[in-house]
């Protein structure tokens, strides 16, 4: 793949590096940073300034509409480190795409693909020894975008600032996960935003989780706000269902993430010959499978979760477990994924970068 390129990236370096303060072992997913940030500015109506610095505190003006109207857009994307040292990414053009959907979406300016690549590579180039060698290890990748115009009308801001930084990265659920399937709070509606990276989506996300961990679940899964009968999302992943050998998971809408971790499974489940459906999901369907022994699997994909299984669920009060397999889809799919992550397969999908 060849992309244009920025013509000048002004690059800061940091005076020393923080990496010999990290235990990479016992890492909290999402809170160690790495030593250099990227950052670039719309203004005046284009992107401008790309620059690769010490990680380091914004200042904002308290009246910078991202903290009043929540114009603010993020990827989640990862970096893997072969055997031979090399630095492998995966299927990042998805993310390119998806985060100017984002931005098209909260009526924020899209960004040329250099911006995103090249400051991308010199970022990662710079603090490539953060990213660790090993099956799980993987430097998670955080770009965003906010609106910093001050000002607190209730428009679109004509100033923003497009951000990559970096998290070491292990695994995102450390234990566990049982989910809550949702019977009265909803993620996202249809005509709303559901499908953008949106900060607000997370953050509307956090108070019936709250309910749902207090019941002992982890995560909840959503279904659609008109009538709670299908299913939607699972909080940061999207789901997918074995039901005997078949594997099912509902199509993207504007209130479903479309998931690159998503549409890798589908891709990946289809070439071991596993059946795949992809239709609407009634959770009627998935209580009467629990019920006759027929839903054998559930687990959630995303770039973060990378693919989780789920231990078991719960509808208005009743809960269900799902069996033990000795060799589940999730663990045969999450596999041959990381297998062409890490450079130890050949890629015969073309997803590696
Ligand atoms: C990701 O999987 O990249 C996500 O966006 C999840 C994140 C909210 C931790």
């Amino acid at each position: 793949m060849t992309k244009e390129t920025i013509q000048d990236i002004h690059v800061e370096k940091a005076a020393s590096t923080r990496i010999n303060e990290v235990d990479f072992n016992n890492l909290t997913f999402g809170s160690v940073f790495t030593d250099h940030m990227f950052e670039c500015d719309f203004k005046d109506g284009e992107w401008k300034n790309p620059t690769v610095k010490p990680y380091q505190p914004l200042t904002l003006d308290p009246s910078a509409r991202v903290f009043h109207y929540g114009q603010a857009v993020f990827e989640g994307m990862k970096a893997y480190r072969d055997d031979n040292d090399e630095t492998w990414l995966f299927r990042p053009d998805e993310n390119f795409n998806r985060i100017n959907k984002s931005c098209a979406r909260l009526a924020m300016p899209e960004f040329p693909e250099s911006y995103f690549f090249d400051g991308l590579k010199t970022l990662l180039d710079l603090d490539k020894d953060w990213i660790k060698k090993g099956f799980g290890n993987s430097l998670y990748i955080r770009p965003f975008v906010i609106a910093t115009q001050s000002g607190v009308m209730a428009s679109p801001a004509n100033a923003y600032k497009f951000i990559i930084i970096c998290s070491p990265a292990q695994s995102y659920y450390g234990g566990e996960v049982r989910v809550k399937i949702a019977d009265h709070y909803s993620r996202a509606a249809s005509g709303g935003f559901g499908y953008a990276k949106a900060a607000g989506n997370y953050a509307g996300q956090f108070y019936p989780t709250n309910l749902a961990k207090e019941e002992g679940f982890q995560q909840v899964i959503w279904t659609d706000a008109n009538t709670h009968e299908y299913l939607e999302e699972a909080g940061t992943m999207n789901i997918f269902f074995r039901i005997n050998d078949k594997l099912v998971t509902c199509p993207i809408s504007d209130c479903i993430l479309d998931g690159v971790t998503r549409k890798s499974v589908i891709d990946m489940a289809k070439d071991m010959g596993i059946e795949v459906e992809v239709r609407p999901i009634k959770v009627k369907e998935v209580i009467e499978a629990a019920e006759n022994d027929s839903l054998k699997e559930i687990f959630g994909s995303g770039t973060a979760a990378v693919i989780t299984p789920i231990l078991g669920f719960g509808y208005k009060g009743d809960k269900w477990e799902l069996p033990k397999l000795d060799s589940p889809y999730a663990s045969q799919i999450k596999n041959k994924i990381m297998e062409i992550q890490y450079n130890k397969a050949e890629d015969k999908f073309g997803w590696r970068y």
